[in-house]
């Protein structure tokens, strides 16, 4: 795989992470120093090679290359756009029929846990634990789903369901933990949990959009779009490389809960035959964790670029950097970085190809001139996402927050 041009020796730097046995990567940099842009060029270099990909996209910034390869676009929080964490891991083989692991539902309840943990953003004490361990077997069992196999592939329930066992409990804290979950279930963001899962997105590359989530919602998004795109990879049936590409991964890893599933699929993809791709832009939120840190020690791919001023003390640490590296990267152009791969390190600049470029950039003038000339050439703005419009029932550009009311 091509990165980049080599900084140091006018060569050019390629690097496979799939020759290793650990194939995750982090990328960490300031804003605008050129992440989301070195994720996309890659993923799109991997596609050529025969590479399932899933994108988490907080913003709609993959859409256009998403679109152009044929992939498909999700946009979890769009109406009747769900996904439900109570969704046994069944898995589809080829034939059609589907099969389970063992352990599936107490797995299940252990996933539960961490999106409760998420949704209630603090870590749940024992008592809360036991209480809400009984209630989500309590919870399966009215939707007659018990540890016998042959019961799972019946409708699993929903988080209302859930929170009714909890209210009806005569225990104060499950009513406690009813009442907290209350704004998931009746209130304003309901929408995301009211109903079974609508999209079992399969294909070369899908990407979710996590744009029309409210940024309450966001790291709950995050996590259930990693948790169906797990169920993806690890499927036994599935004999290809993937690589999951977790853009802003902060947004998830800002909750404890979060941040150790995170950690626990980075160390779980090698066996999966897939790499794990995280990018993020608060290397002091990241570093400053055990678990961030231990996250980015474990990917055996390091790409460190622009770093802001208060954040190079920490990378200057965990990186061990020279006074020249760490000099190079407070001052790197966009693009511009080191590449780290355990016991190399070697300075590179990202270059593209022209149609690359414009797959994958995100200049507010470029995509401007762009949509200018093929607006003219086919008498239409642009890049519409279809799917998106139909769910909204508007047309709103992507790039625009604006909803235009007379389409509407
Ligand atoms: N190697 C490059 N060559 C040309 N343009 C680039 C390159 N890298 C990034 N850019 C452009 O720079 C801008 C910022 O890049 P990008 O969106 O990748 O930043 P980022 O690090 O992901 O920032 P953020 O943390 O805010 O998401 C974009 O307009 C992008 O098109
Ligand atoms: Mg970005």
């Amino acid at each position: 795989m091509l990165y980049g041009y080599n900084l140091g020796s006018q060569g050019l730097v390629h690097w496979d992470r799939f020759a290793l046995d650990n194939h995750n990567s982090v990328i960490l940099g300031r804003s605008g120093a050129g992440k989301s842009y070195l994720a996309k060029l890659e993923l799109l270099r991997s596609l050529y090679r025969g590479i399932e990909i899933h994108v988490i996209d907080p913003e709609d910034e993959y859409a256009r290359l998403t679109q152009a390869v044929g992939g498909t676009y999700v946009h979890l929080g769009a109406e009747q756009v769900r996904l439900n964490p109570f969704d046994l891991p069944l898995h589809t083989r080829p034939d059609g029929r589907r099969t389970a692991p063992r352990d599936a539902v107490i797995r299940r309840a252990l996933f539960l846990h961490t999106v409760i943990g998420v949704l209630l953003g603090s870590t749940l004490t024992p008592t809360e634990r036991a209480v809400l361990d009984r209630a989500i077997t309590a919870t399966y069992q009215r939707a007659g789903i018990t540890t016998d196999p042959r019961t799972w592939t019946r409708p699993a329930p929903l988080l209302a369901d859930l929170a009714a066992v909890l209210e009806q409990s005569k225990n104060r804290t499950a009513q406690d933990l009813a009442t907290r979950l209350d704004p998931y279930v009746r209130g304003a963001f309901s929408g995301l949990f009211d109903g079974p899962t609508t999209s079992r997105p399969e294909g070369h590359l899908v990407a979710f959009s996590l744009r029309d989530l409210a940024d309450e919602l966001k790291p709950i998004g995050t996590l259930l779009t990693l948790d169906a795109v797990w169920r993806r990879v690890s499927n036994p049936a599935l004999r290809r490389p993937g690589l999951v590409v977790v853009d802003e991964a902060w947004l998830l890893m800002q909750e404890p809960a979060g941040a150790e599933f995170l950690f626990r699929m980075a160390k779980s993809f090698r066996k999966r035959w897939a790499g794990l791709t995280v990018a993020t832009q608060d290397s002091a939120d990241v570093l400053g964790s055990d678990l961030g840190k231990a996250i980015v020690a474990n990917a055996a791919t390091q790409i460190l670029l622009r770093q802001a001023p208060q954040a190079i003390d920490e990378i200057t640490s965990t990186f061990n950097l020279s006074d020249g590296e760490r000099q190079f990267l407070l001052s790197a152009d966009r693009g511009q970085g080191l590449l780290s791969t355990g016991t190399q390190r070697v300075a590179f600049e990202a270059i593209a190809s022209p149609t690359e470029h414009r797959l994958v950039t995100t200049d507010p003038a470029e995509l401007a001139a762009m949509a200018e000339s093929s607006a003219v050439a086919e008498g239409e703005e642009p890049y519409l996402d279809l799917d998106h419009a139909e769910a909204t029932g508007s047309f709103a550009d992507h790039h625009s927050d604006q909803i235009d009311l007379d389409i509407a």
